[in-house]
């Protein structure tokens, strides 16, 4: 097989065998979780099923017990954050992260930081090759704020937006970053149905434009079957069933577990 062969068939993201422990508490018991190049997998499960563990743990920002994490080849199991962000992982929070002193503009420029060429002395120094720079960066954080619908928002305080387009601020930004895999952690949560439709095709246009794999945490059923391809079901940390969406959602062992632990209202509206 060829280099370019390889990476086609090999998974962007491979994590094998992940646990993670919290005192007592097994959040993630064993799991393997795989995104393929320009595949969307979501990542379902009821509340405290170990989801956004799984998510904290494929960014770094958690360490596995067990378990090792490849990414776009590599084995990053004990890269730090900011290295794994710089290699391609961007991702989204449950919680909204803004920097909610900044503009809009200055939030989605964060992203970038991690990227940039030019050292911070010859930005202080301003050289004209630091200037072009950031003139490029900020000319594709405007396309991306128009993209998201943004655009008219880039100087106001990001504090100033709704909660749903502080989500869309914060996908902007992560596109912006130019990442190989997003991770979204319950990006539909909070937004009122016509943003969901909006929020759906947002997402497929960063797979099928930006060539992004995605694994998306969601509630929303509705978001799960219109956007994944494949669909990974955690519940209390074990992975307990994996396929196409319709399959899953039907699964006995699926619903069982949706209804032992109450369904979410959240996954029901
Ligand atoms: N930092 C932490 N310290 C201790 N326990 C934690 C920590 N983070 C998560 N847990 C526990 O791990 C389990 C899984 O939590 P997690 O947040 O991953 O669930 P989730 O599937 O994302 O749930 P939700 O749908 O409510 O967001 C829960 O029992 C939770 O209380
Ligand atoms: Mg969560």
């Amino acid at each position: 097989m060829t280099e370019t062969e390889t990476n086609m068939t090999r998974p962007v993201l491979e994590a094998r065998g992940i646990v993670r422990r919290f005192g007592g508490i097994t959040a993630v018991d064993g799991v393997d979780v795989t995104v393929g190049q320009g595949e969307i997998v979501g990542l379902i499960g009821p509340n405290g099923s170990g989801k956004s563990t799984m998510v904290n743990l494929l960014t770094g920002e958690l360490a596995p017990d067990k378990g090792t994490i490849r990414f776009a080849g590599k084995d990053i199991t004990g890269v730090a954050p900011y290295r794994r962000a710089r290699l391609g992982i961007a991702r989204s929070f449950q919680m909204l992260r803004m920097f909610t002193s900044m503009s809009v503009e200055d939030n989605m420029l964060t992203a970038t930081h991690i990227h940039m060429k030019r050292g911070l002395l010859s930005s202080l120094l301003n050289l004209p090759s630091a200037r072009a720079e950031e003139d490029e960066v900020r000319a594709r954080a405007r396309d991306l704020l128009a993209m998201f619908e943004l655009e008219q928002f880039a100087g106001r305080p990001v504090t100033a937006l709704s909660i749903g387009q502080q989500r869309m601020v914060e996908l902007a930004r992560g596109v912006l970053s130019g990442p190989k895999l997003f991770l979204l952690d319950e990006p539909a949560a909070g937004l009122a149905p016509p943003n969901v439709d909006r929020l759906i095709a947002l997402i497929k246009r960063m797979r099928d434009e930006f060539g992004i794999s995605i694994l998306l945490i969601e509630h929303d059923m509705r978001v799960v079957r219109e956007l994944c391809d494949r669909v990974v079901v955690l519940d209390s940390g074990e992975l307990i069933a994996e396929g196409h969406p319709e399959t899953v959602v039907n699964d006995p062992a699926v619903i069982e577990a949706y209804i032992g632990k109450g369904w979410s209202r959240r996954a029901q509206a």
